[in-house]
């Protein structure tokens, strides 16, 4: 009888113990923020912040599309149904992985800006950054690529069943017969009400009654943007970076004080870059290359922390504290050496080195390092919060990880008259003079100046992290600078804590950026970890919840179970949907 249970229950003991001790590990924070539900299927995800969207890619993967499809689908889908960072007039990535190709591309749709743009176009008479000008008027728009990616992605990596039109149709669908203002939408509408209020033509559709927001309930019909986008199904990008709707578009822009026009639309590309790599505990991180300092920074921060037992050190304040210190070196190397990569030369391969990791973890110590021990610098301001991401994946394990914006929440705010085109603020994303900072604090130097067709440096992370060469974890967010530290929280609590992916996405994240001193903390975390946090010298700033990691996990095929897929909608904000197929 011992004999034959002893076995048994010496396992049964081992998970019990293992539990325990993985409970242990994690009980120094709890979340605040409403967990994810992980949803399980078998033939492909599409996760992102608007539930319609979510079901259009799914549909396209119904009707036999790939992950590419879907993705292009759903990225003109959201520029109707969720116009707070969803846009056909701003910019954003994409990173796949092709399975059967074994290949992985990013491609780059970020703004430019336009030929005119001078590195002084963002300072007053003073010679001071104004950010009047690379905020809130039209010298702040770059040109968009949202179009230009989507159909480049569509031609050369889609799966050729499924034309372009296709995959507008549901969104020119949407826009004509309208939607329901509700979730996300609806919260984020009065925030911004100041901001679109100030231009008639976006009045008279994102608000009502002499000015007062859409309501939770109320409809949105977007008569012109149905139009912008036949445009687009009937003759590709030319349909909107030619003719009457690229007129309409400088027009509006130069009318708000910009500098854009026809030609600078009409010369706008879409281009395709070597996806940067990186290595963590096993496991291959493949993300975007600079315009983007996300993949860089990522990887960097990854390579610091591979030096540690993160699981031994426990979820909670040692791990948090080599966190913010990984955090600090690598915002201030981005500072330093990110821009556009088509006009400074960005030491990649050394940011991203283990032997660079190394001497950065060699600073660390017990004690919170001062920014300015790290770098001189100048303190800034944190506000501001955008960008939206989603992720897919299809049956034959072809991968998306797309994250795209408008800088601030409905950009600039201004709809290009006759258009249904909502204009991106990006260029703030620039840093209008070496040390200032931009609207989410960041702080830059020569390397990120405006100029002539430059594209401004973004924290934008989509991520897709493999295990033997297949998708394991595709995931990204929206947030600003607090983008890459909530892609390396996800990316940390998956594989060094073992949680499931819903448990990873929701469990509430730190940030820190260099600049200024302060620790951002979601609700949630546990008053002991942060006092003991602040006794090493970090100042605590407790903060709303600013990130949406829609992330995707793929469980491998077990003896007794086929290979699945979970979708982790992020709660921080509504209507998030993880749709399976
Ligand atoms: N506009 C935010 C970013 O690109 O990082």
């Amino acid at each position: 009888m011992i004999n034959r249970f002893t076995p048994l229950l010496s396992t049964a003991v081992a998970l019990l113990f293992s539990a325990f001790a993985h409970a242990q590990q994690l009980e120094s924070t709890r979340g605040d923020i409403p967990p994810a539900r992980g949803v399980v299927a078998h033939n492909g995800m599409v996760v992102a912040q608007e539930s319609r969207a979510a079901r259009i890619g799914i549909e396209i993967l119904d009707r036999g599309g790939n992950a590419v499809d879907a993705a292009v689908a759903v990225g003109f889908a959201l520029a109707v149904t969720y116009p707070r960072a969803g846009n056909i007039g701003g910019g954003g990535f994409m990173v796949i992985h092709l399975a059967k190709e074994d290949r992985d591309i990013a491609i780059d749709y970020r703004e430019t800006a336009p030929a005119a743009a001078t590195p002084t176009m963002f300072l007053d008479a003073k010679g001071e950054p104004d950010a009047t000008k690379s905020r809130d008027s039209g010298l702040a728009v770059g040109v968009p690529g949202t179009v230009a990616g989507l159909a480049l992605a569509h031609r050369k990596y889609g799966s050729g069943k499924l034309s372009l039109a296709d995959l507008i149709a549901p969104a020119i669908d949407l826009a004509t017969k309208g939607i329901t203002v509700e979730d996300d939408t609806a919260d984020s509408l009065p925030r911004a009400q100041e901001r679109l209020a100030r231009w008639r033509s976006t009045s008279g559709i994102l608000l009502k009654n002499g000015g007062q927001p859409l309501q939770e309930g109320d409809r949105l019909i977007q008569f012109d943007l149905a139009d912008t986008l036949r445009a687009v199904a009937q003759n590709g990008p030319r349909g909107f970076y030619e003719g009457a709707t690229a007129a309409r578009i400088a027009d509006a822009v130069v009318k708000a004080g910009g500098i854009m026009t026809k030609d600078d639309l009409k010369n706008y590309q879409a281009l395709e870059r070597p996806v940067v790599r990186g290595t963590y505990r096993g496991y291959d991180i493949v993300s975007m290359p600079p315009p983007s300092s996300g993949g860089v920074h990522l990887i960097e921060m990854l390579n610091i922390l591979e030096q540690d037992d993160l699981y031994t050190l426990g979820h909670g304040e040692k791990t948090f504290h080599l966190m913010i210190e990984a955090m600090k070196r690598a915002y201030a190397d981005r500072a330093v050496f990110m821009g556009d990569p088509d006009a400074v030369k960005i030491p990649v391969l050394g940011l991203t080195s283990k032997a660079h990791a190394a001497s950065l973890r060699a600073t660390i110590g017990d004690k919170a390092t001062l920014a300015a021990d790290i770098r001189p610098g100048k303190p800034a301001d944190n506000e501001g919060k955008n960008t939206t991401h989603f992720s897919v994946i299809d049956r034959d394990g072809n991968a998306v990880s797309n994250t795209y914006t408008l800088n601030f929440s409905y950009g600039l705010g201004l709809i290009a008259d006759g258009t249904g085109v909502l204009l991106n603020n990006e260029l703030d994303d620039f840093t209008a003079k070496p040390g200032a900072s931009n609207a989410f604090g960041l702080v830059g130097y020569t390397a990120n100046l405006p100029g002539p067709n430059k594209r401004p440096l973004s924290s934008m992370t989509p991520t897709i992290v493999l295990k033997d060469g297949k998708p394991f974890l595709i995931t990204g967010s929206p947030g600003g600078s607090r983008i890459i530290t909530a892609v390396l929280q996800v990316i940390v609590n998956v594989i060094d804590f073992h949680m499931p992916v819903a448990e990873a996405v929701s469990w509430p994240r730190l940030h820190q950026q260099w600049q200024p001193e302060g620790v951002f903390v979601e609700p949630g975390f546990a008053p002991a970890v942060l006092d003991a946090l602040a006794a090493r010298g970090h100042a605590i700033v407790p903060t709303r919840p600013a990130t949406a990691a829609n992330s995707i996990e793929v469980l491998p095929k077990g003896d007794f179970s086929p290979q699945a897929y979970v979708g982790a909608a992020d709660t921080r904000t509504r209507g998030a949907l993880a749709a399976g197929f």
